[in-house]
């Protein structure tokens, strides 16, 4: 098996995390890591937000969905923002911010988990009043945060977080999101 594909598989989105702090070369690598990647025209249209103080923490924390309480713990959070105008908006609905934002995540997560850090990005956060509190701009879209940490104990996480820190990986069949040549899956009724 290649060695990147290795990599790319040992990601995945943990949620046991200790409070130890990520030293700041750590954070600048992964960082870097993300500005590193490809963009429609070299717009580079993401906006990163690098929360790592406990008052800015503290605040982020704040307006997290319930469910995501295992990010408590975390001592590095990244917010990841864009907008469209941004980018390149191509013809047919090919609006490229968020797909370039996208790109840059998922560097800086991989360069996180080189860097022995579990990164889990998530959407269970109120974004409106997280861009209110920050200063970001209302046309801004707050797509994701990314939830840094190195690996940690878990006897905080619950039941069904326990099973899934250790459970198999659950991927589509390769068959039902690849084809070869041509459209080779079912086609909705009445679409060109
Ligand atoms: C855009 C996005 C939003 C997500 N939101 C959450 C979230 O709010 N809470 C959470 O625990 N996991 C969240 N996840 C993690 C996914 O549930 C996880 O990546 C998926 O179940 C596959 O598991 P794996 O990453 O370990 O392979 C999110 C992942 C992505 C990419």
């Amino acid at each position: 098996m290649g060695s990147l594909l290795r990599e790319i598989q040992e990601r995945r989105a943990k949620r046991a995390l200790d409070t130890r702090k990520v030293p700041e070369d750590v954070v600048r690598r992964i960082m870097a890591a993300a500005t590193w990647a490809p963009s429609c025209f070299n717009n580079q249209p993401w906006r990163f937000i690098v929360i790592e103080s406990e008052k800015a923490l503290d605040t982020v924390k704040g307006y997290l969905a319930d469910g995501n309480y295992w990010a408590q713990k975390s001592p590095f959070i990244v917010l990841a923002v864009t907008e469209n105008e941004l980018d390149c908006r191509l013809s047919d609905t090919r609006n490229y911010a968020l797909f370039d934002v996208g790109l840059a995540v998922e560097s800086l997560v991989l360069q996180a988990v080189k860097e022995g850090l579990v990164a889990h990005p998530i959407a269970g956060f109120k974004p409106v009043p997280i861009k209110k509190v920050l200063g970001i701009p209302g046309k801004y879209t707050l797509i994701t945060l990314v939830i840094l940490g190195y690996p940690g104990d878990e006897s905080h996480l619950n039941e069904k977080h326990l099973e899934l820190e250790h459970s198999e990986r659950d991927r589509k069949p390769m068959e039902e999101v690849v084809m070869f040549n041509s459209w080779t899956l079912e086609r909705p009724d009445n679409q060109d």
